[in-house]
């Protein structure tokens, strides 16, 4: 006799493991870039921020083949969507999202942006004394100043958006949304069990591939790599 299994589902897991390692370890080498770039320490500054492109190339990547709540099609919403959204924040009625909630999109999307100026400029940047970018010889001094340049202040967006990831992280906090403790285990209390918008998935989506998760951080630390020792 032939019987239908249904898939086995999962309704409090959230972000599978590489989400969270890229997570913390982003962290970790974001704030060591920041600390030993305005303090200069040039060597450790630009071991961490080739660290930065590696997971930045993984994350992007993850992003489209990882698990369910780390595509960028699960979370990265119209305008409408977010509209909608924000109303529903202001009027104090906003549901716990499995995922991002489409205004935590936008600024997760904000902080790899401006992630990605910051290492690609820091590729061509000089500090007119001893350091400089890997790729720095390859464009006119004037290039690279300016890219020097938008280095440094692109520093100001990046304070910017950690603040309000900081503050946002604190505001669903207190409003009983347990996401830091999601982001160390994975898993999220507290949601609704079968929302229609916002349905429990099959476990093995959840998860993602851990051959494809190896592979890409593979991938990921010899572009790095490669660019470091260019
Ligand atoms: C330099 C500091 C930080 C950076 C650059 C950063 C960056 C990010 C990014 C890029 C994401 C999206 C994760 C993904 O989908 O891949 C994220 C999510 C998240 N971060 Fe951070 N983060 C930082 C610090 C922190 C700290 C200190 C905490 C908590 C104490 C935190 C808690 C969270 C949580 C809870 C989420 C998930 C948000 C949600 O439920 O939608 N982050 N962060
Ligand atoms: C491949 C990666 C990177 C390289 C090669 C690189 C290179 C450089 C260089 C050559 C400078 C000196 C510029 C100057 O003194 O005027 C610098 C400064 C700096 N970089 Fe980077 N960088 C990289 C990634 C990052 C990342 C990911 C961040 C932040 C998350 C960052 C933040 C800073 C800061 C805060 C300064 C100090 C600016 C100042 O006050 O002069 N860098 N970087």
């Amino acid at each position: 006799m032939v019987t239908d299994k249904p898939e086995e589902i999962e309704p409090t897991y959230i972000w599978d493991v590489p989400t969270r390692l890229f997570h913390w370890g982003l962290m970790c080498v974001v704030a060591t870039s920041l600390i030993a770039g305005e303090f200069g320490y040039m060597d450790i500054h630009v071991i961490s921020g080739h660290v930065v492109l590696a997971l930045i190339v993984f994350r992007l990547a993850w992003g489209v083949f990882g698990g369910k709540h780390a595509r960028f099609s699960d979370f990265i919403k119209g305008p409408k969507t977010v509209l909608a959204y924000a109303k529903r924040l202001i009027s104090g009625d906003a549901p716990a999202h499995r995922g991002h909630n489409p205004m935590g999109a936008l600024s997760v999307v904000g902080v790899l942006a401006v992630l990605i100026v910051k290492v690609t400029t820091g590729l061509f940047a000089n500090d007119d004394i001893l350091t400089e970018g890997p790729l720095a010889a390859e464009v006119s001094k004037s290039t690279s100043d300016y890219l020097t340049y938008i280095h440094y202040q692109s520093g100001y967006v990046l304070y910017g958006l950690i603040g309000l990831h900081l503050a946002a992280v604190l505001f669903y906090t207190i409003k009983g949304h347990p996401i830091i403790l999601a982001m160390i285990s994975g898993k999220m209390h507290g949601l609704p069990e079968n929302d229609a918008i916002d349905s429990p998935s099959p476990k093995k989506k959840l998860h993602g591939s851990w051959i494809a998760a190896i592979i890409f951080a593979g991938i990921a630390s010899a572009i790095a790599y490669a660019i470091k020792t260019y």
